[in-house]
């Protein structure tokens, strides 16, 4: 059991960002993940609809036998997290909740923002988790759907994207924040430009990193760190293209070569809704 991966989702390659983290707090640990860029974006999706393709992509990943899920993915994590939590039988961590405790010790002046899509904006999740962690704060949350195209269509070095963060970004000017939480995980591959925009005054906040301090935790609790083997090599599907995903995902993560496999949504549509307490996998 502990030797099994752990699963990651997004719907996209933003989700890299949680798994480059996890390649280096969890250097142990066998990673999978599905990306789902045929059906990207999710943040202007109904909430319904996330739920519906979150619980197929976890019914695939608990068929890789992973033993414990990561919703790498804010959009994901406001409409289904817990729905996954009330269905598996295995841990299951979102990125909202640790993005949320992080703002909250880091901010000096508890003026917090959030940049993340519609849906995650829409969903108050990060409004809620964060004055029930510190009342007193004010939050300003900035729905920036572009910042997703730009990351997905490998433009996240170009020039001209410095000058739409900095367009999108002047609202802060007007709704001044010391503390700014990448709430969605395609974000922090922009975050030298949002630093840039913001000034060097505010903290960026990425939730992936406490994310994965929180699955290890997790693990280490129910003991299911893997102690007995090496990890294997991560596994990468996607929904989408082959050489997108490889590019972007080399670039990210600094590596010569990714396994990446194309999975076909009508392959994951099979998997439905999940059951409660699912068992499919094995132990
Ligand atoms: N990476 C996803 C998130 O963290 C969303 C991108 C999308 O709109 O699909 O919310």
């Amino acid at each position: 059991m502990t030797s099994q991966p752990i699963g990651f989702l997004d719907s996209g390659v933003g989700g890299l960002t949680v798994v480059k983290e996890a390649l280096k707090q969890l250097p142990n640990e066998s990673i999978v993940f599905l990306g789902d860029q045929a059906r990207l974006p999710y943040g202007p999706r109904p909430t319904e609809e996330v739920a519906h393709f979150v619980q197929q992509i976890a019914g695939f990943l608990l068929d890789q036998h992973i033993k414990a899920l990561v919703l790498a993915c804010n959009t994901a994590t406001a409409a289904a997290l817990p729905i996954l939590q009330a269905k598996l039988s295995i841990p299951v961590v979102g990125v909202i909740d640790s993005g949320s405790q992080t703002a909250v010790r880091v901010s000096t002046g508890q003026h917090i923002g959030v940049i993340a899509t519609e849906g995650t904006i829409k969903s108050h999740a990060y409004q809620r988790a964060i004055s029930n962690l510190s009342p007193n704060a004010s939050i300003e949350g900035l729905a920036c759907p572009e910042f997703v195209t730009v990351v997905e269509a490998d433009k996240y070095h170009d020039e001209q994207t410095n000058q739409l963060v900095a367009d999108q970004l002047r609202y802060f000017k007007t709704h001044p924040v010391d503390t700014l939480i990448l709430g969605c995980t395609h974000f922090p591959l922009l975050a030298d430009s949002i630093q840039a925009a913001m000034g060097p005054d505010v903290t960026l906040v990425d939730s992936g990193v406490e994310t994965v301090s929180v699955i290890k935790q997790l693990l280490s609790e129910q003991h299911l760190l893997n102690t007995d083997s090496e990890a294997e090599q991560p596994k990468f599907y996607t929904t989408g293209d082959i050489d997108g995903f490889t590019a972007i995902g080399k670039d990210w993560l600094q590596v010569p070569d990714l396994d990446v496999t194309h999975v076909p949504v009508e392959h994951l549509k099979q998997y439905g809704d999940l059951a409660s307490k699912e068992t499919s996998y094995e132990a």
